[in-house]
């Protein structure tokens, strides 16, 4: 893939981010989300691109904007066809309540890059570098802290499994509880969560449980980036199964592992709404400027790159 979309694709996370920021705390989650997707369409629809929502919003009938399927950019002759995963605030209630660590995310690669995960949630297992190629979601939790706590050197007692706080995960808190490891317990936002068993200084050393799929595919795009390994198994009520069928799922108990997640050239781009694990949030300074803080990374490279940007608020359109 072009690697210079990067750049572009920043320029689309940072437009969104500071939208959505300026709804942070103020306890309007519509508001939030509302914000930041007419920021994150606008400011797509204006890039050289042919591009479709793979990961989105929702499906069109749920979803005005960013619906999967829809096109982006301005599809002029001989631009890049992009499938794109995106999502414009992931921890819309974190921004909406002044929480930590909201994002504005994009993944992005040729077409055929993405698993096209319809709107339901995922079991998920992540790690980082040094734990890859260890898990198995197929095992107990149990089994996985013993594998990952070798692969890192550590004993279970000193690994720390990151969980989502859901009474869906009451059993498997008490599981993991049971092995000694130390557990945290986040309100929102496992695709930061993930990316957490990357960075070892986050003392994350495993992300457990049930999430959104769309978010699972973007947490796999990243760890692809970041050389760590994550598998998925989509989880579908009845009625969820139909909508399934028609987007060409048809083994309803498949693992799907990292590189089903996301194919070999992809980029995934994110900037912070608020303060997080990951990356700053949005900073309002003075003279109507504002800085913002994100990370552009691609598989094929490895490269991560940082970017802090100031933007004059009166000189451009944001
Ligand atoms: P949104 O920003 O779309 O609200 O997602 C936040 C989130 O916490 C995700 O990180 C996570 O995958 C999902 O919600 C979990 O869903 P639920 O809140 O239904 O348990």
């Amino acid at each position: 893939m072009y690697r210079n979309l990067a750049l572009e694709f920043v320029r689309v996370t940072e437009v969104d981010a500071v939208a959505c920021s300026k709804w942070m705390g103020k306890g309007d989650a519509m508001a939030c989300d509302k914000a930041a997707v007419d920021a994150m369409r606008g400011a797509f629809n204006s890039l050289d691109i042919d591009g479709v929502v793979v990961i989105g919003e929702g499906e069109r009938d749920k979803a005005p904007m960013l619906y999967i399927g829809e096109q982006l950019g301005t599809s002029v002759s001989d631009c890049p066809k992009i499938d794109i995963a995106l999502d414009p605030l992931e921890g819309t209630s974190i921004c909406a309540n002044g929480g930590y660590g909201a994002l504005s995310v994009i993944a992005a690669g040729d077409r055929g890059s993405f698993l096209h995960a319809p709107d339901v949630y995922m079991d998920k297992i992540a790690v980082g570098p040094k734990a890859k190629g260890v898990i198995d979601i197929t095992s107990s939790a149990t089994s996985n802290i013993k594998k990952v706590s070798k692969a890192l050197g550590k004993t279970p007692e000193e690994l720390t499994v990151i969980i989502l706080d859901r009474d869906r995960h009451l059993d498997l808190i008490s599981e993991v509880r049971s092995t000694g490891a130390r557990i945290s317990l986040i309100g929102d936002g496992d695709v930061s969560a993930a990316i957490s068993t990357s960075y070892p200084n986050s003392g994350i050393d495993i992300l457990l449980g049930i999430g959104g799929a769309p978010e699972g595919v973007l947490a796999g795009a990243a760890l692809k980036c970041l050389g760590g390994d994550m598998q998925g198994r989509l989880i579908f009520k009845d009625e969820e199964k139909v909508r399934a069928k028609k987007m060409g799922i048809t083994d309803f108990d498949k693992v799907y592992t990292m590189d089903e997640l996301a194919g070999n050239d992809v980029m995934f781009v994110a900037t912070g709404v608020t303060d997080g694990p990951l990356l700053d949030g949005v900073k309002f300074l003075p003279n109507k400027k504002a800085k913002t803080f994100s990370i552009v990374m691609r598989s094929k490279t490895g490269t991560i790159r940082y970017i802090e940007t100031t933007h004059v608020l009166d000189k451009k359109k944001l």
